[in-house]
């Protein structure tokens, strides 16, 4: 099968678009042709080394964690699938296991769901990570209604779908991203828009109910200025000081940090589905598989707006 692969840790240069053998259904698995994938983060930390240990030995393989596409076999003991069933998921990539930015993966019966009605292959793969990522981020947060939510990173994967599930959520959004995504955070609902390059949100003055740092850089030492009274830093990139003081937060009361780390249960997905209906948009751009080196190139260049998506014709 053709697939966009890596053949070691490093840089660009060890992605490769070639031919792998075809992978195999074990117990509990389903096989699925892939429609689409798309690039998140994880993909070059995972390739570069700042993750190895997670990266696993078991190369080349391809990477992607978003899958979405149709049923080809299931292996032994995977109920609920049946060969031409549209389906989308997530699959670990992590420890060994091969990816979806192929024409095939394996992926797990219970982490792979039937793809909604109306819903493009293309955003059944843009969707999973960074939505069930916000969702689980913003509902640590408590009850939005009312609330100001300040969304750094606001037209990135996950930053654009926190944006807009706050807004379902009735809180009111300022959205921080660069200039040239302004108007792109104005047009998903964004109640007011502040450059980062120009305004530092940081700083004391105004104040934020809820940080949601889907940048993930800021740090809580950093944001506490400007949060409220009982205001909440939830962060994408939580490092052991969010991780204790998370831990702790409870105890003390006062302003707390909450680790926004994606959550993929059946409910997860239930919730997702709601919010697409109700008019959340994913935004996507799509390479073919073929062009996945530009792709990630465009992602790791930090010029991504929503999602990139890779698709299989
Ligand atoms: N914990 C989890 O389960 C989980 C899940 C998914 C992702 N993540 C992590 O979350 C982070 C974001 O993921 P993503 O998929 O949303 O990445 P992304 O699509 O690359 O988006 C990153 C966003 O950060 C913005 N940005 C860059 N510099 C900034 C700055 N100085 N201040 C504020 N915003 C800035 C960019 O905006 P401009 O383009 O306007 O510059 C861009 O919109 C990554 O580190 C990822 O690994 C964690």
């Amino acid at each position: 099968m053709k697939a966009f692969y890596i053949t070691g840790i490093g840089g660009p240069e060890v992605m490769t678009y070639g031919d792998l053998p075809e992978p195999k259904p074990g117990r509990g698995d389903v096989l699925v042709d892939v429609k689409a994938s798309s690039i998140n983060p994880v993909d070059w930390k995972l390739r570069s080394g700042m993750m190895r240990f997670l990266t696993g030995r078991g190369l080349p393989k391809p990477l992607g964690a978003d899958f979405s596409g149709v049923v080809r076999t299931t292996g032994p003991g995977a109920s609920g699938f049946a060969p031409g069933d549209r389906v989308f998921g997530v699959v670990l990539t992590m420890l060994g296991k091969p990816g979806a930015h192929a024409e095939r993966v394996v992926a797990r019966a219970k982490d792979t769901h039937k793809l909604p009605d109306g819903w493009t292959f293309e955003q059944g793969a843009a969707l999973p990570v960074a939505a069930l990522t916000a969702l689980a981020g913003l509902r640590k947060c408590g009850d939005l209604a009312g609330k100001t939510v300040l969304v750094n990173g606001a037209t990135g994967g996950v930053g654009h779908l926190a944006l807009q599930i706050a807004k379902a959520k009735g809180a009111r959004v300022i959205a921080v991203c660069s200039a040239r995504n302004a108007a792109l955070a104005q047009s998903l609902g964004a109640d007011e828009v502040l450059d980062y390059g120009k305004v530092d949100v940081t700083a004391p003055g105004r104040t934020w109910d809820v940080f949601f740092d889907a940048f993930g850089q800021v740090g809580f030492s950093r944001a506490a200025p400007a949060l409220a009274a009982n205001g909440v830093y939830a962060t994408t990139l939580p490092g052991p000081d969010a991780m204790l003081r998370s831990a702790l937060g409870g105890i003390f009361g006062g302003k707390q940090v909450v680790l926004a780390n994606m959550r993929d249960k059946r409910e997860d997905y239930a919730e997702l589905e709601r919010l697409i209906q109700g008019g959340v948009k994913v935004v996507v751009e799509t390479f073919p598989l073929e062009r996945a080196a530009e792709a990630f190139a465009e992602c790791e260049g930090g010029k991504v707006r929503g999602k990139v998506v890779l698709t299989v014709p």
